[in-house]
């Protein structure tokens, strides 16, 4: 690794502004390379020195690190302080109360979608509902190993729920309040929950959604197919709906079962404050959450107890540069990834004061972001790009009516961030004081695995910069070798780092299909990367038959196989086209049966099919007609064409392998300009 900028002064790079690298815990890009080496070098040392931060039952001892690798050898599998016991709620809460005395700190502020609905929460208010919740879940009959489903909106009784599986080693499967009743049906069907807990509604925006409803047409979905293992039903009361003859609450009807469902006042505000922990072994697992794989049904990723404590403690420490008296927010929903480890797990592992926020950027004004973080005067903030294009569309403006002085740190997540929005994030919201920190990783990831630290890392825009420590990443070519210097190709990792995956929920044969059977001895990230000649690396996108809406994945098959449900569709092909906010977008092309007409009718019907089968995240933005779908000899449909009808793209490249080229034609005539 080389000094950015000096082999190419005219490169334009930011330097990590001085007031940050007064008092950061790495302070220059030295202190990053020092650190660096020592956790490559000395991982065993390294990542000991790390526990000791954390409450153990019983210390690590032996090996901190097993693990194959190579998928042509017995088994893949990784193991971080295996025989050592601890309690992943105990420590981000009862140490922090009971031994760093931080239990008059403010865990969380909570703004509620409407502003006015708000909550402050303490550390130690935090602890007594989680143990609530803890008791209430062992009455409702759950067990250490058992699977709790939770279908929540970001309230504070997310937070509650899934620290008190936690607690109680039962292994919470988050799924987010957005996804549709089958969605959630399969996820309960796969891990097979015992319990689900969810809420009457809540409001999106000025949406009302009833998710009581959804959940329970999840659970006939189940009992239909035979699979229902879901025995009890917690149900929160949403703020939302609390107060009698409003008339929000006269909209919703909660669909009530007496021999399952349970109001969460019930039971939980009943229950005991005081809750022993469960000492679990540090790779028990500590939750399941789902990712959309790209054969079209979502994987079970499983992460375990300390090595997740572990990363995403550190990860929050050093990517946010975390001290006591900042104010954090993440924007993000608890139910993906960057919710569990950066809003839940990381920050208060680090006795962090974070901003719990319910509701969405552009309700009641497309200033409400900024509005919040003047209120609680928030110093290091994370976001999506997809929410920097969609504000930069409002210009500065509603920026300029807030007092945003109080940033020091801006961090992005969830799909390439283009030069452009980094620009806009840096400049007209950080007013070019505060690093942009670019974070590249993934829901099996755990926590950043490419990020740049704020006080130490040059910053390119369009660039996660380098590896955390911990991380080995390569570039790889389709013959699997290893590319140096400045190259492009596969981006995959050469070890283990504490935060990684440890499988997909009962399938190890799918963890080995999907991560490492095409480079044996190494976890293929599916994404494309290159690395320039600083040593920097740039995620060009994925390589598989995966999309990225809005920063979130989706799989062309899981869409495909939803459009083929419609009784009008003969055959559909879905594939990815630029947006200008969401990153990209579906455009789907759909050969019909019997000649039916593509009209409106049809086209709201398909859409509604993906949106109940999926959710609204998947919904298509673009539907074109195929008469025919164009194929190779051999049947395989030619995405990359279709790929380029999509974009518009002149050259289609060779067409020599298709089985009839007067396919093409037809489709390039018919190309859909404006969204369905
Ligand atoms: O393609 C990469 C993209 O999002 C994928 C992971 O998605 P998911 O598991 O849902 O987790 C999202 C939040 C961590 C990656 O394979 N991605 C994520 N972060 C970035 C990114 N692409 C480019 N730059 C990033 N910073």
């Amino acid at each position: 690794m080389v000094v950015p900028g000096q082999q190419d002064p005219e490169e334009k790079i930011f330097l990590p502004p001085e007031d940050l690298r007064a008092n950061a815990h790495v302070p220059d890009f030295n202190s990053y390379l020092t650190l660096y080496k020592q956790s490559i070098e000395e991982p065993e040392e390294f990542w000991r020195n790390v526990a000791e931060e954390f409450y153990w039952q019983e210390p690590p001892s032996g090996q901190m690190l097993q693990y194959n690798f190579d998928v042509t050898k017995d088994g893949v599998y990784i193991k971080f302080m295996e025989g050592a016991k601890t309690n992943m709620c105990y420590n981000v809460l009862d140490r922090n109360v009971l031994d760093l005395k931080l239990g008059e700190k403010v865990a969380y502020h909570w703004e509620g979608n409407s502003p006015g609905h708000r909550l402050t929460i303490t550390y130690s208010q935090l602890l007594k509902q989680v143990c609530r919740c803890a008791n209430a879940l062992k009455q409702l009959g759950v067990k250490k190993g058992d699977r709790v489903a939770i279908y929540l909106p970001m309230i504070p009784e997310l937070v509650y729920s899934m620290l008190a599986c936690a607690r109680i080693g039962a292994v919470h499967s988050i799924v987010f309040a957005g996804f549709s009743s089958e969605s959630l049906a399969e996820r309960i069907m796969d891990a097979q929950c015992n319990v689900l807990v969810t809420a009457d509604g809540v409001y999106r925006g000025e949406k009302l959604i009833n998710l009581k409803q959804i959940s329970n047409e999840a659970l006939e979905y189940c009992r239909e197919k035979g699979s229902l293992t879901v025995q009890k039903c917690l149900v929160v009361k949403h703020y939302a709906f609390r107060i009698n003859g409003n008339d929000t609450c006269n909209k919703l009807q909660t669909p009530w079962n007496a021999d399952c469902d349970v109001w969460w006042d019930e039971v939980v505000e009943s229950a005991s404050d005081e809750c022993i922990p469960e000492w679990l072994d540090a790779e028990d697992p500590l939750f399941i959450l789902y990712t959309s794989g790209s054969t079209g049904k979502p994987k079970g990723v499983l992460h375990t107890v300390a090595g997740y404590l572990l990363y995403t403690s550190l990860t929050f420490k050093y990517v946010f540069d975390h001290h006591h008296d900042d104010v954090y927010w993440c924007t993000a929903d608890i139910g993906w990834i960057t919710g569990h480890s950066y809003i839940t797990y990381g920050p208060l592992a680090n006795g962090a004061t974070s901003v719990l926020f319910e509701g969405i950027p552009v309700y009641p004004h497309v200033g409400r972001f900024w509005e919040i973080i003047e209120k609680y005067r928030v110093s290091k903030f994370y976001t999506a790009p997809t929410a920097i294009r969609l504000l930069m569309k409002y210009g500065r403006e509603p920026l300029q009516k807030f007092d945003l002085s109080s940033l020091r740190v801006l961090g992005t997540v969830g799909e390439p961030i283009n030069p452009e929005a980094w620009l806009w994030y840096h400049d007209a919201v950080g007013h070019g004081r505060c690093p942009v920190v670019d974070t590249f990783w993934q829901t099996e990831t755990g926590g950043h695995v490419l990020t740049p630290l704020p006080a130490a890392t040059a910053l390119k825009p369009g660039s996660a910069t380098l590896p955390f420590f911990g991380v080995l990443p390569c570039i790889l070519n389709e013959h699997g070798e290893e590319l140096e210097g400045e190259a492009e190709g596969y981006l995959v990792f050469r070890k283990p780092w504490p935060g990684i995956m440890r499988g997909v929920y009962g399938n190890q044969e799918r963890f080995e299909n999907t991560y490492f059977k095409k480079f044996p001895g190494f976890y293929v990230t599916g994404d494309g990367c290159r690395r320039d000649k600083d040593g920097y690396y740039w995620i060009t996108g994925r390589i598989d038959d995966m999309l990225n809406v809005s920063g979130h994945l989706l799989s062309t098959a899981e869409v495909e196989a939803a459009l083929s449900e419609h009784s009008a569709v003969a055959e559909a092909a879905v594939v990815s086209r630029p947006h200008t906010v969401k990153g990209e977008c579906l455009y789907c092309f759909v050969t019909l049966k019997d000649c039916r007409e593509l009209n409106h009718t049809l086209m709201e019907e398909l859409k509604r099919k993906v949106r109940e089968k999926i959710g609204p995240i998947a919904t298509p933005d673009f539907i074109q007609n195929a008469p025919a779908l164009p194929k190779t000899r051999s049947g395989k449909i030619m995405r990359r064409v279709l790929r380029q009808i999509a974009r518009n793209e002149k050259d289609l490249g060779d067409l020599s392998t298709l089985a009839d080229p007067k396919v093409v034609e037809v489709l390039l005539s018919q190309r859909c300009e404006a969204a369905a």
